[in-house]
């Protein structure tokens, strides 16, 4: 493969297919270079066809752009020493906006995600540039949120935002994603730690924005959010099995459609350590 690895982006604001390319742990140092820099600009890499990688290959594979860790809360595969399988038919849809366990200070730098079952239709999973949500805000929002930090649990209302939750449902949610309750403040802007990009760092576990009121904060986190999730700042992967795909979770959310019933889908992510978020002040 060496020397053959193509870049194609997706939408025009963020993801690119990557062919070419085997992912595995002894990728060479130049092909890993190239596949760097792309996550850097594309935000989201999709490589079709991984079949090589089994969970401990995918491991292995993750452990090139940085120290694997385990998810904090949800008991990870066993037999695996990193892997989180979302399985859904155990609840593991991830049908909200967020980003990767945004809820520890020095959260995931970047998520490896592959595809082991996928639905005949839907299932689909749609990625939103946080770097980009900030460049087209209008100046005068942007002047506001630079200032502005959020909190941001694993301790939040599921009941809240999903109406026709059982209360069984909600305990049991509780139970496996909350265990033990993680809070931290981060910028509402962080600056990346590699590209300079300043990005809206929000999502699914934001409780609410430091020193507004909560009507304020809901206000104020439903607009920042219809910029993030604009179309215009998206990008739309229809599955295979097989396929990997890596996002920068310094400068993306995520959201996996819940669009299929009862069909199965099996995907399996192994996440790599971040550092902890630095405002436009430093
Ligand atoms: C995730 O939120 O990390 C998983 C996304 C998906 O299931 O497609």
């Amino acid at each position: 493969f060496p020397g053959n690895i193509k870049i194609l982006p997706v939408a025009g604001r963020i993801g690119a297919e990557v062919s070419g390319v085997s992912l595995q742990a002894d990728l060479d140092a130049h092909t890993l270079g190239v596949i760097r820099e792309a996550l850097l600009k594309h935000k989201v890499l999709f490589f079709r066809e991984q079949h090589q990688l089994d969970d401990a290959g995918q491991e292995a594979f993750a452990r090139l752009l940085g120290e694997p860790v385990a998810h904090p809360t949800v008991p990870i595969k066993s037999g695996t020493a990193y892997v989180l399988e979302l399985d859904s038919a155990h609840g593991g849809r991830a049908d909200s906006w967020h980003t990767d366990v945004t809820f520890v200070d020095a959260y995931p730098q970047a998520s490896v995600l592959r595809a082991v079952v996928v639905p005949a239709s839907g299932g689909d999973t749609v990625w939103a540039n946080t770097a980009a949500a900030y460049e087209y805000l209008p100046a005068e929002l942007r002047n506001l949120v630079d200032q502005l930090w959020a909190l941001h649990s694993n301790d939040y209302d599921y009941a809240a935002q999903r109406s026709q939750v059982s209360a069984e449902k909600e305990r049991h949610h509780r139970e496996v994603f909350a265990s033990t309750v993680y809070e931290t403040e981060h910028p509402i802007v962080r600056v990346h730690p590699e590209t300079g990009e300043r990005s809206l760092l929000l999502g699914h576990f934001v409780k609410k924005i430091i020193g507004l009121s909560s009507a304020d904060s809901v206000q104020l986190l439903s607009l920042l959010q219809n910029h993030i999730t604009k179309l215009e700042n998206t990008v739309r992967w229809r599955w295979s099995a097989g396929d990997v795909v890596i996002w920068d979770n310094r400068a993306t959310q995520h959201y996996a459609i819940n669009d299929y019933g009862d069909q199965h889908r099996i995907v399996r992510r192994v996440t790599v350590d971040g550092d902890i978020p630095v405002s436009i002040d430093g």
